[in-house]
């Protein structure tokens, strides 16, 4: 057998292993920063080693710093797992090594991804005329809506952005509520907006209210662009959105969407009710890789205004033919090369199918509330957020003493995270400490609920 040959048996023996070892093996990583540290504190070599070599020393020395957010016993961030079809497909695209850039650069690359974004539309419910792109995440479908808008909403100004920037252009607001995912703040400082006019509705309530977005708009009068939520992570609170777009609409503005997993309760006919009227909107952006439970690196943005996206993002040189009818990706996407992502997430929709993909969101949904519910039942422990969508958030407070309970709170998610029998993050919500229960994984069911109630109990028992 070839070293190539060999090199891949190895890594797909140690894919399959840690697959097998999900149900048992620690929910988190085990191995400290030192240590870690060490296994890889080398000066770059010299003369280069084997292929074997290199993927036998990687797999091992990975041993203990692997989070196991591919399990279902993981409930931290928001990250989703894998299906068995989009990992086969994403190794597929490795071995291809397709550039997904333009047609004539890999004609299958273009061809599935036009396909992917039709059947992203149809699965959101949203425009069929709609334009797309595939981005490495969320952050960079921001990017790529956002300079969509601004060119929307400076060209209806009088301004060309992109052949005169931003210097000397009419201020643009971005309107945003207070729980949106920073994602944003960095899309808007890439852009050139800057920080300063990002303007926050700084609301007592989790949403953005109508009358705070109506008097937002008329106090700044110029070119703006809302940003609504779809949901946060920390609550699962989704905008009003079939209130809050007719507003915006009346002042002319460009509405965004970050639906980085809120966009998939469009799916559920259980849960689209939280995100009613979201189809109002401008733009939108989600990951594949969270509740479609693709591989990392596939994020979407879908634009209603297609002209004002590829505007935004067409690219040409001298050396390259356009693709005569079929989807050039670097007319669309903020990138030149890049990996087929579009595979994957084809991958995905293929084995789920609507049904599918509705049925993980809604149990998602059904575990976060078991979860919540059984934890917030345990001595101890108190409900902060009860389960909204795929979010929950637990406390376990001191009786007059809330600076002890953000310490309990700590300890009590650490001493969980340390057993390896599940996972949760923190976070800081009112000002006070928090666990986050967050669930998008299709591999959760109601054995690693069980475990990670269980888990919390003894964790409130030993701190
Ligand atoms: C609501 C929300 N927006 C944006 C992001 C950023 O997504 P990405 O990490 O894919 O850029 C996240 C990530 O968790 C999120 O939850």
């Amino acid at each position: 057998m070839s070293t190539e040959s060999d090199a891949l048996s190895l890594a797909e023996a140690a894919a399959r292993d840690w697959l097998a070892g999900l149900g048992t093996r620690s929910a988190g990583a085990s191995a400290s920063f030192d240590s870690l540290y060490a296994r890889f504190d080398a000066p770059l070599p010299e003369q280069g080693q084997l292929a074997t070599d290199v993927v036998a020393s990687l797999i091992e020395r990975a041993q203990g710093g692997l989070q196991g957010n591919a399990g279902g016993r993981f409930f931290g961030w928001v990250i989703g797992g894998v299906t068995p079809a989009a990992l086969a497909a994403d190794w597929l695209v490795s071995a291809w090594d397709q550039n997904a850039a333009l047609y004539h650069v890999s004609p299958i690359a273009s061809v599935i991804e036009q396909r992917t974004g039709e059947w992203l539309k149809q699965l959101f419910g949203l425009p069929g005329d709609s334009s797309f792109a595939l981005t490495t995440g969320t952050q960079m479908a921001h990017a790529t809506a956002l300079a969509a808008a601004r060119h929307r909403v400076l060209k209806t100004a009088g301004w060309d952005v992109e052949q005169d920037g931003l210097f000397g252009a009419p201020r643009v607001a971005v309107i945003t509520g207070r729980n949106r995912h920073t994602s944003v703040d960095r899309a808007v400082r890439l852009l050139g907006f800057g920080q300063a006019n990002l303007h926050i509705i700084d609301s007592q309530a989790d949403t953005v209210s109508p009358d705070e977005l109506d008097h937002a708009l008329a106090a700044h009068g110029g070119p703006a662009i809302v940003v609504l939520n779809a949901a946060d992570l920390n609550v699962g609170g989704c905008d009003p959105f079939a209130t809050l777009i007719p507003i915006a609409r009346r002042h002319d503005t460009w509405v965004h969407i970050d639906g980085a997993f809120g966009l998939f309760a469009t799916v559920s006919s259980q849960q689209r009710h939280h995100v009613a009227g979201i189809e109002l909107a401008d733009s939108w952006s989600t990951d594949a890789h969270k509740w479609l439970n693709t591989p990392f690196d596939c994020g979407v943005m879908i634009c209603r205004d297609a002209e004002a996206h590829r505007a935004a993002m067409t690219q040409s040189a001298s050396y390259i033919a356009p693709g005569e009818g079929a989807r050039d990706e670097i007319d669309w996407n903020p990138e030149w090369s890049r990996r087929a992502r579009a595979i994957p997430i084809y991958a995905a929709l293929s084995e789920l199918g609507r049904a599918g993909v509705a049925s993980i969101v809604d149990r998602c949904c059904a575990h976060c509330a078991n979860i919540v519910a059984g934890i917030g039942a345990l001595q101890g422990a108190e409900i902060i957020a009860p389960a909204q969508l795929n979010q929950g958030l637990l406390r376990f407070p001191v009786t007059g003493d809330d600076d002890a309970g953000d310490d309990r709170t700590e300890q009590v998610i650490a001493h969980v995270n340390a057993s390896g029998e599940a996972f949760f993050s923190s976070t800081t919500w009112k000002g006070r400490k928090a666990m986050r229960v967050s669930l998008c994984n299709w591999r959760t069911g109601d054995d690693e609920v069980e475990r990670a109630i269980a888990a919390t109990k003894r964790a409130l028992a030993a701190v």
